[in-house]
């Protein structure tokens, strides 16, 4: 009786483990949503998308996942684990698409960062590593309707705003009809990533919106400012984009160090503590000459006397 009791202690702690095991394994689970498991991409992975996604995951991922194949990803809770391993490879081309456009937790949502033919893309890069991969055929893919949207825009330069509107494309492309309840954002372009302007937007029965220009935001050294609408929150529109440059009152006043590639190519783009070291470098080389010449004649001094007497 004694050990029976004895043993059960055992199988109580054992069950308890197993229960709480199976509690973190059940959170860690990420579950995609059973419509989304089959989406294929609408387009066919070439060379150069592949180069597309590579720069896409350069630029947006690496800093948390690593390099695929290399296990060099950042510690963070749950691990971002390396997207090169056969748990993240086995997922569908849908799954993989699904967990980087919704993210969870640490991870970041990218729906609205990046464009879903990018997303697609970023599928096509991470497929490289894996060996077997045969791209599902894209015929399976939903009509992409991307096309049917037309964004005009109107800068107010006095008012600081920019109005946008949506319209259903018409017959030979011409505009439509209004294109009420799209979600639209205003994104200025910069060198690390794109800048949010203004809050997203619903066009309304008109289909236009209306954003604010921040004033304190400085354009290129000519004060303009590259800007783009794009449609949010929707995947058969997130193509649709419209480029315009805003003129500002506010030119960089620096110079871009970038610019042109040149590094110090004339003396405004030279960092003062360069020039210091620079001409400390010259005066010191030159003073050290002049002090040596001043002893040499010392020298020649010194032994002329000597012959006179
Ligand atoms: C800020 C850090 C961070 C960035 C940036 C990031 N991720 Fe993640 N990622 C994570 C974390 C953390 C997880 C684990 C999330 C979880 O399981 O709850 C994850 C999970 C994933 C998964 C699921 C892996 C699996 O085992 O199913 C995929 C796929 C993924 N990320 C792709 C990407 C892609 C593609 C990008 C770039 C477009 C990206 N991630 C950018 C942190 C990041």
């Amino acid at each position: 009786m004694r050990t029976m009791i004895h043993h059960m202690k055992y199988i109580f702690v054992g069950l308890g483990l197993f229960l709480f095991t199976g509690n973190i394994l059940a959170q860690n689970e990420w579950v995609v949503p059973e419509d989304k498991v089959g989406n294929v991409a609408p387009f066919e992975f070439t060379d150069a998308t592949i180069k597309t996604g590579e720069k896409l995951y350069n630029t947006n991922c690496q800093s948390c996942h690593g390099q695929p194949g290399k296990e060099n990803y950042i510690a963070l809770n749950p691990i971002p684990g390396d997207l090169a391993w056969p748990e993240v490879q086995s997922q569908t081309d849908g799954e993989l698409f699904y967990k980087f456009t919704e993210g969870r937790g640490a991870m970041p949502s990218f729906k609205n960062i990046l464009s879903a033919d990018d997303r697609w893309a970023l599928v096509a890069y991470l497929r490289t590593y894996k060996a077997d991969y045969v791209q599902p055929s894209t015929e399976m893919a939903k009509a992409f309707s991307g096309a049917a949207v037309l964004l005009n825009t109107v800068y107010d330069a006095a008012q600081h705003t920019l109005k946008v509107t949506a319209n259903e494309m018409g017959d030979a492309g011409a505009a439509g009809d209004p294109a009420p309840g799209l979600d639209l954002a205003l994104f200025a372009k910069r060198y690390f990533g794109d800048l949010k302007l203004d809050e997203e937007k619903t066009t309304g029965p008109d289909g236009s919106v209306t954003f604010m220009i921040p004033t304190d935001l400085p354009g290129d050294t000519a004060g303009m400012l590259h800007c783009f609408v794009r449609v949010v929150n929707n995947d058969d529109y997130s193509n649709v984009k419209e480029e315009i440059t805003l003129t500002t009152d506010q030119k960089a006043d620096d110079y871009s160090l970038t610019e042109k590639r040149a590094m110090w190519g004339t003396m405004k783009k030279i960092p003062i503590w360069l020039l210091a070291t620079y001409l400390v470098v010259v005066l010191g080389v030159f003073g050290t000459l002049a002090y040596i010449a001043l002893m040499v004649r010392k020298i020649y001094l010194a032994g002329k006397q000597n012959d006179t007497n």
